[in-house]
Order: structure tokens, then C-alpha cells, then sequence
């Protein structure tokens, strides 16, 4: 049985009619390496009701922050979308996951492509400096089907360029790739059919992918997982942990069914 404390949301964000982010109170002694997710939920029935979230904050922040859908009639999200500053939330004590800087292998550039929520983790790891020291360039690709789903497009493109800490850092080494699916933008198409056709590259400035240089995290649906780990495979990179050793890439599953 994992031990569950009860924090506070502070504040609640919503992008659009389906995505929204929430921030609570954190446990000073709770601690995650960046990418990590947790459990999260609230008491339904008596009951606490959980869900695997990842935590989108960096790991010295006093808050913790996630990002979420709202599936219509999901047993949590249609509940967690009306939570309010000072309502409970349920956080599991024990974070896990897969999507951690020391499953890489040392590397070049490092490549964090999400779609929809997928974004959550990596919105944790640009903001730890361990990732700029590690890597001379850091990619976020952020895949939506809509312009109002590129959640944190300001964050990503100005507020943490403006950060007290790692501005410097992200001036010089963060690059954003949005990509919208369903209706016309700059960068148009699925990040994979943008890996194949060389449009990320060129829009980016970087060379094709190639696991002589590049590391990459992945977190999406498991069709982008299956489809982009197969072209990941194609090219010659090593997913981590099947070795138990750091690889070339890493995956997660965006928990959508909520
Ligand atoms: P598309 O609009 O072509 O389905 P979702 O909200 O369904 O998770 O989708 C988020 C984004 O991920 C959308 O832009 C969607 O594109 C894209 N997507 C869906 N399936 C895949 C896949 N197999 N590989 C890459 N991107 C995908």
C-alpha cells in the first residue's frame, strides 16, 4: 500500500475547452528527479480515485504542477477540472518513471518529443539545470492536433528565456518545435512525419536524427510511442531500460485515460 498525503491547489490554469494545469502545495519532503510522474487524485465515494500524472514542475520548486485533459465523462478529469484554490488533492509519496536524464547515455542533443499532455515531463527537465549541462541542445517538440492545445508555447518561447536562473541557459541551448495537426500553422504535420521529411531539422537548425549525437525522450499515446520508436529503431538507437542501461532513448505512455 503506497502512503498518500493530501496537498492544496494554489492556482488552476485552463488552456482551452479540453486542457487545463493546476498547481498545489507540495510536501517539502516529497522528492522527484525531473520527468518523473506520480499518482494523483481525489476521494470519491470515500475512496481515494487515482491517476498517473507527471509532474511538470522542476524539482527544487515549493509547488507541484500538472497538466491535464479533461475527458468529458472521465472518473477523475471531469472531477479534477473544477477543482478551486484550496481543494485537496491526493499525491501519492512515491514517484517513478522512466523519462530521467541517467537512462541517457551521454549525448549531443537532447530531444524531448510529446504530444498533447505528453508535454508534462519535459516541462520538469527544461527547467532543471542538469539538462543544459548535460546536453549542448535541448529540442522540445510539442505535437497537438490545434493552435489552442500548444499549452505552455509561452513558457517554452519567452518566459523561461526571461528566468533568473536558467535564462542564459535557455537562450543558448532551448529550441521549441510546436506542430499542429488539424488546422494551418508554421509547423504543420505529426512530429514523426516531420522527422522523416527533414522538416523538423530544417525548421530547427539541427541535423537528421542520429544516435551517434542525438538522445531522445518520447511521451505520447501508444500509437505515437509505437510509430516513433519504430522510426527511432530504423535509424539505429537503443531504447533504455530494456538493456538495464542508459540508451539512446527513453518512452512513456501520456496517461490519458482519465
Ligand atoms: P493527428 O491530428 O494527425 O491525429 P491526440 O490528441 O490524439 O493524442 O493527438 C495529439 C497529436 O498527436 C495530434 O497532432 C495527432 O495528430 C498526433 N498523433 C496522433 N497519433 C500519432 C502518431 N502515431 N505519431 C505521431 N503523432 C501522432
Amino acid at each position: 500500500m503506497v502512503a498518500l498525503a493530501t496537498e492544496h491547489v494554489i492556482d488552476v490554469h485552463h488552456w482551452n475547452d479540453s486542457l487545463f494545469s493546476f498547481r498545489t502545495t507540495r510536501d517539502p519532503g516529497f522528492r522527484f528527479d525531473s520527468g518523473q510522474f506520480v499518482m494523483i487524485g481525489l476521494e470519491v465515494d470515500g475512496r481515494p480515485l487515482m491517476r498517473a500524472y507527471s509532474i511538470a514542475s522542476a524539482n527544487y520548486e515549493e509547488h507541484l504542477e500538472f497538466f491535464s485533459i479533461k475527458v468529458p465523462n472521465g472518473p477523475l478529469t471531469s472531477r479534477l477540472q473544477h477543482l478551486r484554490p484550496g481543494d485537496p488533492l491526493i499525491v501519492s509519496r512515491k514517484p517513478t518513471g522512466t523519462l530521467v536524464l541517467n537512462d541517457l547515455k551521454p549525448g549531443k542533443h537532447l530531444y524531448l518529443l510529446g504530444t498533447g499532455t505528453g508535454l508534462a515531463p519535459f516541462l520538469s527537465l527544461v527547467r532543471d539545470p542538469e539538462t543544459y549541462e548535460r546536453f549542448d541542445k535541448i529540442v522540445v517538440a510539442h505535437g497537438v492536433r490545434n493552435i489552442s492545445d500548444l499549452a505552455y508555447a509561452d513558457f517554452l518561447q519567452h518566459e523561461l528565456l526571461q528566468h533568473e536562473y536558467l535564462g542564459e541557459l535557455a537562450r543558448e541551448k532551448l529550441i521549441y518545435y510546436p506542430t499542429v495537426t488539424r488546422e494551418a500553422f508554421r509547423n504543420q504535420g505529426r512530429i514523426t512525419d516531420a522527422i522523416v521529411d527533414g522538416a523538423m531539422s530544417k525548421a530547427i537548425g539541427l541535423p537528421p536524427l542520429d544516435p551517434a549525437t542525438d538522445r531522445v525522450m518520447l511521451c505520447g499515446s501508444p500509437a505515437m510511442l509505437d510509430d516513433t520508436c519504430a522510426l527511432l529503431d530504423s535509424r539505429g538507437f537503443a531504447i533504455s531500460p530494456r538493456t538495464r542501461e542508459p540508451g539512446d532513448y527513453v518512452i512513456e505512455r501520456a496517461f490519458v485515460e482519465k
